[in-house]
């Protein structure tokens, strides 16, 4: 099943809780987190995400642009997130991190840059429960999809299914109706969507139609008869 998550990095800062009615029947919130070191571009963090989680039953996404993830990241599990990712680049201890997200309650999510390949990670994917592969340079919505990815996600695709795991593959930048499918043909499962959703008249419908050619794009793809 294709996953839409909304983020509200395109959404009004001011309204949050509106903003997060405005997409009901999303999987996902996707809560974009930068601190102005890891990504030029600073948003929330803690404290707004607490006050997020008790407004919406919507399950928070929230994506790590940070520093120091090791320190932080369970930070945001207490706080109310259903999933944390941090950035595989800045994680000192990826390993340990991930099991302690997981020992909070949470699902332990690795992102990865789009000049990081997946390939060294092999070993650590039994850990986590989901991998982001950027599809931008991370630090704004609204920027064009890096078609040049799509081979990644080909590759880690096919490490989830040799290793037999249960692990969700998602793509963040960029995705909108013109890219979604090649995402979802090569191998992706849970899409992230911030200007594509919130730039739209009907943010809940624009959810819809997402979901509705990632569901058809990925039907007769190559990976998807396992799943
Ligand atoms: C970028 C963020 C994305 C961003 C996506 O660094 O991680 O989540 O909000 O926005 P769009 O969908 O507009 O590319
Ligand atoms: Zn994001």
């Amino acid at each position: 099943m294709a996953q839409i998550n909304p983020s509200i990095l395109s959404a009004d800062f001011a309204r949050l809780a509106d903003e997060a009615e405005a997409v009901r029947g999303a999987d996902w919130l996707h809560v974009d987190v930068m601190d102005n070191h890891f990504v030029p571009n600073l948003t929330l963090g803690v404290p707004v995400v607490e006050s997020l989680a008790r407004a919406t039953d919507t399950p928070l996404d929230c994506h790590l642009m940070i520093e120091q993830p090791d320190r932080w990241a369970p930070q945001y599990v207490e706080a109310g997130a259903g999933s944390v990712t941090f950035h595989v680049e800045a994680a000192a201890a990826p390993v340990r991190l991930a099991r302690e997200i997981r020992a909070k309650g949470a699902r332990a999510a690795m992102a990865l840059r789009p000049a990081t390949p997946i390939e060294p990670y092999e070993d650590l994917l039994p850990e986590l429960d989901m991998v982001l592969i950027m599809t931008v340079e991370p630090g704004f919505g609204g920027q064009a999809f890096l078609d040049i990815m799509l081979p990644k996600i080909r590759r880690t695709r096919q490490l989830i299914d040799k290793h037999g795991l249960d692990l969700w593959l998602q793509v963040d930048g960029g995705v909108a109706a013109s890219t979604i499918e090649l995402c979802a043909e090569a191998g992706a499962d849970v899409f992230v969507a911030g200007s594509a959703v919130y730039g739209a008249a009907d943010p809940a419908e624009a959810v819809r139609a997402l979901r509705a050619r990632a569901e058809a794009a990925s039907a007769d793809a190559w990976w998807a008869c396992k799943h």
